[in-house]
């Protein structure tokens, strides 16, 4: 799988596929087993100060589902329970083992400056290859002003990025919120400050439901629950948009990551900026053996379109994400219906007609298009139960 291969900041992938930091990456067990099915790297549970205490909620995750596919997922989890001495004779264990996987160190600590540098020189000799700075986890920990309290906040992104730059060894990525106004100017506050690189995106914040019955919000906690965190497939479009903005306004190297369960997601991850990518819902709900799919599916794709390594593809679509303003409006595609696939349940009709345009009708017993009306803006074929209609 040489094609696979890819290197950021003189660090060595031999697959741009990594295990984010989550409940896949909380034992050194798991690792160990995930680096021996194939993938490049993993990037650590969150770690602590030993003295950051933590206590986890039960229930702690919720699920938005289709039919049996898990489409969206929110937790409250917290950060990893190891102690510093395990991850240290963890690290060293698995470099031993698997010295050509790469290890990411993901390290969190109040806002103190003594408390991040002490982290930082705690690591930096450990056979981590580089550090992502949690600043981005949308409920652990507010109160203590750690996670999202930093990432929402330019200044104190920026104040932090500079006290472990100034101790740093390695690489260091900061891990970026998709809950602010404009994730750029984050982007930028930690570039300025020193950042090596970026990663993007922590979970959205988000409640997924309330139990009706019992009027109890999910995840329910003995009758309660909190505000947590969204990932899985249904984030995918919101953190290919945060990646996509990053790349337009930077050229540091970045770790996305949100809502990746297939090898095409993370091609997508890459034509957009990302440099390698990281997985977390999908492996959580089915697996570390899906990157078997992954490095295959990529692998296959690269040699299709004839590039030697995933750092051919990145940016690829970059250059055609613009503003809405500047967008070719003079070119108009109309709705081409599928007489054998059109089943003529005429709902392309009704929704044409109560979305504005009524525009399609059924005559003699075919879906036609009055192009007078037509506006060409494809909500049929999105609606077409028989995915009978395409836009051309
Ligand atoms: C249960 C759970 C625990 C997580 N814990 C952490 C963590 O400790 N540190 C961190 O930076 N991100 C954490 N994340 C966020 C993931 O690393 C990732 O950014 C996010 O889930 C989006 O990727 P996905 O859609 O592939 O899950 C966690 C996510 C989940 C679902």
């Amino acid at each position: 799988m040489a094609i696979l291969k890819t290197s950021v900041l003189g660090i060595e992938f031999e697959n741009p596929f990594l295990l984010a930091s989550a409940p896949p990456t909380a034992k050194i067990e798991g690792i160990d087993k995930a680096f021996s099915l194939g993938w490049g790297g993993a990037v650590l549970k969150t770690i602590t100060p030993d003295n950051l205490e933590m206590i986890e909620a039960s229930t702690r995750y919720a699920s938005w589902r289709f039919g049996a596919k898990v489409c969206g997922f929110e937790n409250i989890e917290l950060l990893s329970h190891l102690t510093i001495q395990e991850w240290l004779d963890g690290i060293k264990y698995l470099k031993q083992k698997h010295p050509t996987k790469v290890q990411i160190a993901s390290i969190m600590a109040p806002v103190v400056k003594e408390e991040w540098q002490k982290m930082v020189k705690t690591f930096n000799h450990s056979g981590a290859d580089a550090f992502e700075l949690n600043f981005s986890c949308p409920h652990g920990m507010p109160e203590k002003g750690i996670g999202m309290a930093i990432g929402t906040h330019a200044e104190i992104s920026a104040e932090i990025t500079k006290w472990v730059k100034e101790v740093a060894e390695l690489p260091v990525f900061v891990k970026l919120s998709p809950n602010v106004t404009n994730i750029v100017e984050i982007a930028k506050a930690v570039e300025d400050a020193g950042a090596d690189g970026l990663a993007a995106i922590n979970t959205v914040q988000s409640l997924m439901g309330v139990d009706l019955d019992t009027f109890e919000p999910l995840p329910k906690v003995n009758g309660q629950s909190t505000f947590g965190g969204y990932s899985g497939m249904a984030v995918k479009p919101i953190g290919l948009r945060c990646v996509a903005q990053l790349r337009q306004h930077s050229k540091l190297p970045i770790l996305g990551m949100g809502g990746i369960s297939t090898w095409s997601d993370a091609a997508e991850y890459m034509t957009v900026g990302a440099d390698v990518v990281q997985v977390c819902t999908e492996v959580m709900i089915n697996g570390y053996g899906v990157i078997k799919g992954m490095t295959k599916g990529l692998e296959d794709y690269l040699e299709r379109k004839g590039f030697n390594s995933p750092a051919e593809l990145r940016d690829k679509a970059i250059t055609n994400l613009t503003a809405h303003e500047k967008l070719n409006k003079s070119q108009q595609v109309y709705p081409s219906i599928n007489d054998e696939k059109c089943v003529r349940c005429e709902k392309c009709v009704t929704i044409c007609d109560e979305s504005e345009y009524s525009a399609l009708s059924l005559v003699n017993g075919k879906i036609e298009v009055n192009r007078d009306k037509c506006v060409g803006c494809s909500l049929c074929s999105h609606a077409c139960p028989m995915s009978a209609i395409k836009m051309a």
